[in-house]
């Protein structure tokens, strides 16, 4: 399925992965909104996607998302990577606030489950909702119990939506470390437990965001494949 003319659709496009989605879309010939919660960034993102267009969207608010879709022609493509990092939990059990530790549902999941709900009805039958999720769902490490069952749960939506959707296909990314603002901001102790994991896996370096965009564009042109989440993380599943 070629993307020339295809409207895609990139919540969360204003940075990280979400902008090298968007930039790889541009390049082959989509007609590409970002959208994400704040102003100046989507501003800013729309300086480096020439050609795209931009909207505010914050996909914790479902009136929000509502009004979002009811407004605009159907998408043929949306890729979701919206994240809130600053809820990203590594945290002892022991020392967990639970309702705290519930927050950071709020906008991979249910953000999700609310674009997926007030989206899919006016997509293009065989276009794709891509979610993201994280290595974190397959390989825990200690402190991030619940990261880990938030990364899983997204796993799990992709294919209960994927059944629920059809003939819309739902797919998912799941990528390793990726070279992001996000990356580049890790607190130096977790970013050297990091790299020093790397250092083992089959590809021993972080992955591009131009080879993590390459993963949703695969998805959004195969239209025979649905309720999949589609691994890019240089091997680490294999590692020891
Ligand atoms: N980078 C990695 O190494 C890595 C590894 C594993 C998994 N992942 C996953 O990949 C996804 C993207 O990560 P990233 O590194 O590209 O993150 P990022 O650069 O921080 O991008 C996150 C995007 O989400 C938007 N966002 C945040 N809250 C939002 C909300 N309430 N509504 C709408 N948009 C919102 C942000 O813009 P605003 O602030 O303007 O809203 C931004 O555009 C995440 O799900 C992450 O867990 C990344």
């Amino acid at each position: 399925m070629n993307l020339d003319g295809r409207r895609v659709l990139v919540i969360g496009g204003t940075s990280g992965i979400g902008l090298g989605v968007a930039r790889a879309a541009l390049a082959e010939g989509a007609r590409v909104t970002v959208a994400s919660s704040g102003a100046a960034k989507v501003r800013a993102a729309l300086d480096r996607l020439a050609g795209a267009e931009g909207a505010v969207l914050d996909v914790t608010d479902e009136g929000a998302v509502a009004a979002f879709f009811a407004g605009r022609d159907g998408f043929d493509h949306i890729a979701f990577t919206a994240a809130d990092w600053g809820q990203v939990h590594h945290v002892p059990l022991g020392e967990t606030d639970i309702r705290a530790a519930a927050s950071i549902f709020d906008v991979r999941v249910w953000g999700a489950v609310a674009v997926a709900k007030h989206a899919a009805p006016g997509m293009t039958p065989g276009g794709t909702l891509i979610l993201t999720n994280g290595m974190a769902a397959h390989r825990p490490q200690p402190g991030m119990a619940v990261t880990v069952a938030m990364a899983g749960a997204i796993e799990h939506l992709v294919k209960g939506l994927a059944v629920e959707l059809a003939p819309v296909r739902v797919n998912g990314v799941c990528p390793g470390a990726i070279r992001t603002e996000a990356w580049d901001e890790l607190p130096a102790e977790f970013r050297a437990v990091q790299e020093a994991r790397l250092a083992g896996q089959p590809l021993p370096r972080v992955g591009e965001t131009t080879e993590c965009a390459e993963a949703y564009l695969t998805l959004m042109r195969n239209g025979y494949v649905t309720g999949q989440t589609l691994r890019v993380e240089g091997g680490w599943s294999l590692s020891g």
